[in-house]
């Protein structure tokens, strides 16, 4: 006879592999839901480590699915911090002393429990996994508002992304007053009698929205640049920057985008001082605020961005140009982002990440054509799989920047698969290499903290392709274990090497590892 709880426990199984990795149909396309469903049981996302200043506010809600009511608890906690059992957010304040806090976490619902390690490493490093989040410019544009972003944070709790870790709301350009517009959005004076730098009225109460971020347990970005305007021609930081820092601290942001824009127009051909030094300037102002903000280095990659940002105080640093402007050719334009980023692999690490920009898939704006209304993205689902397989083993930074309120299940099952996400976030923080790169070939190569390697196989022909990986490419030898990472299935066991048929503008996500340290999906 089954006790009440196993037949609840048998039934939510049942019920939930029913519903997995079937393929749906949606119109006349059917929809390849690579990601299984998340299983009932807790499981607990994001990073094992996390750098926080002392003495600071601290602000981390446990990434976690499961069917709630989910009861958190943590061992190891420093004092000073506290965790809100029903809702998993811990906060308070970072502790005096510098040093490693063991933590480990713990996710329990009527189904059963888990824990994960969760180190807090209180220093000077921020930003010790890469960061994660949505931005709001491919969305809006120049049209922000406070309602847009706080909805993009309700659909963030909402949609489940909080669940896998994603964290940062952030506002890009427009937010500031406008010179010169008539405009009665965004006309007035551009700061006060002090020099504060004020919001337009589109953004009554930025002090407002980041308390309402954060009471999600969630952070929030801002975006300025060096130069006297920003890209969009709104008031920026030239000749103000301690006091923006400042505001922005005091606002109560959790992030800064500094955009170079008209910076070209204070200096007139910029050698390598000269492109260091507004961001040198900003990151040590931000630094003296009594709060974490991280800084997002934006300035396209000039003066080889990648060999100095993390030495003047960036924690990821833009390598390339926009994205969402750079026009395809017989491959969409994220490929040759993801092969111009791949090439830096030997500057990204904990602390300072490359950062590609951001993830365009779902209803997304039109980067050639900002007035044009956001569109259901034109990759293909191999396509999508592609990116998010190409950011996750280059440790970039995963900002999604399509409409948070019009997340559909297909974009959600992109940008949520826990073991996709772990390999972005893993702890050793390494970039991927490049194994190889032909015109029909990429493969990617990312070494793992627990020494299992993460590989890449991405076909960039317009036919099915089969592509192989011998161990001796991977520093690997012997017989190894070989798991489908977007399925969370297991492939086999494979000597000398691992082939796989991959379709056209499709990958392979693959984790070898020998079999001991195999990740076991919470779901089998
Ligand atoms: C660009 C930047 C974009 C976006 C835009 C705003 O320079 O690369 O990501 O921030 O400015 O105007």
């Amino acid at each position: 006879m089954l006790t009440r709880r196993e037949a609840t426990l048998i039934s939510t199984f049942v019920v939930w592999a029913l519903g997995m990795q079937c393929p749906v149909a949606f119109g006349q396309s059917l929809l390849d839901m690579r990601t299984p469903k998340a299983p009932p049981i807790p499981h607990i996302n994001g990073p094992k480590v996390y750098g926080a200043r002392p003495g600071h506010p601290f602000l981390y809600r446990i990434p976690c699915t499961g069917t709630r009511p989910i009861h958190f608890s943590a061992m190891g906690l420093p004092s000073s911090l506290k965790l809100d059992e029903t809702s998993g957010i811990i906060s308070g304040t970072t502790p005096d002393v510098p040093g490693e806090y063991a933590t480990t976490l713990e996710a329990a619902n009527s189904l059963g429990n888990v824990s994960r390690q969760f180190k807090i490493v209180v220093g000077d490093q921020l930003g010790l996994t890469p960061q994660m989040g949505w931005n709001d410019w491919y969305s809006y544009y120049e049209h922000p508002t406070e309602s847009d972003i706080r909805e993009a944070a309700d659909a963030m709790i909402k949609s489940g992304m909080a669940d896998y870790g994603y964290q940062f709301v952030d506002i890009d350009d427009a937010w500031a007053r406008k010179p010169g517009s008539s405009d009665p959005q965004l006309e007035g004076p551009a700061r006060n009698a002090d020099g504060d730098i004020l919001s337009n009225a589109r953004f009554p109460n930025m002090g407002g929205l980041t308390e309402y971020i954060h009471s999600l347990g969630l952070k929030a970005g801002i975006y300025s640049g060096p130069g006297p305007l920003t890209c969009a021609k709104f008031e920026a930081s030239y000749g103000h920057e301690d006091a923006d820092a400042r505001q922005f601290s005091k606002w109560g942001f959790d992030l800064l985008k500094y955009d170079w824009c008209s910076y070209g127009t204070v200096v007139k051909s910029p050698g390598l001082p000269e492109f260091q030094e507004p961001y040198r300037k900003m990151s040590s102002l931000l630094e003296k605020q009594n709060r974490d903000i991280v800084l997002n280095i934006c300035q396209y990659g000039m003066g080889e961005v990648w060999k100095w940002g993390r030495k003047i105080g960036g924690m990821s640093w833009r390598t390339t140009g926009d994205l969402g402007a750079v026009k395809g050719g017989s491959l969409p334009g994220f490929y040759s982002v993801g092969f111009a980023n791949a090439a830096l692999d030997a500057y990204a690490g904990p602390g300072g990440w490359n950062d590609p920009d951001y993830i365009l898939i779902g209803t997304v704006g039109d980067a050639n054509d900002i007035n044009l209304p956001a569109k259901p993205t034109h990759l293909t689902q191999g396509e999508q799989y592609s990116y998010m397989s190409m950011w996750s083993l280059m440790a970039a930074p995963l900002f999604f920047s399509g409409e948070m309120t019009k997340l559909d299940d297909f974009t959600l099952n992109v940008l949520c698969n826990s073991e996709v996400i772990d390999i972005d976030q893993d702890s050793l923080g390494r970039q991927a290499k490049v194994v190889r790169k032909t015109p029909q070939e990429f493969v990617l190569a990312k070494p793992l903290d627990d020494g299992s390697v993460a590989v890449g196989l991405f076909n960039l022909s317009t036919e099915p392709l089969t592509i192989s990986v011998p161990w001796s490419d991977v520093e690997r030898s012997g017989t190894l274990m070989v798991r489908d990472v977007w399925r969370h299935e297991s492939i086999g066991a494979f000597a000398n090497g691992f082939s796989s048929q991959v379709p056209a503008h499709d990958v392979a996500l693959v984790r070898i590892s020998p079999q001991r340290t195999l990740p076991v999906s919470p779901a089998r």
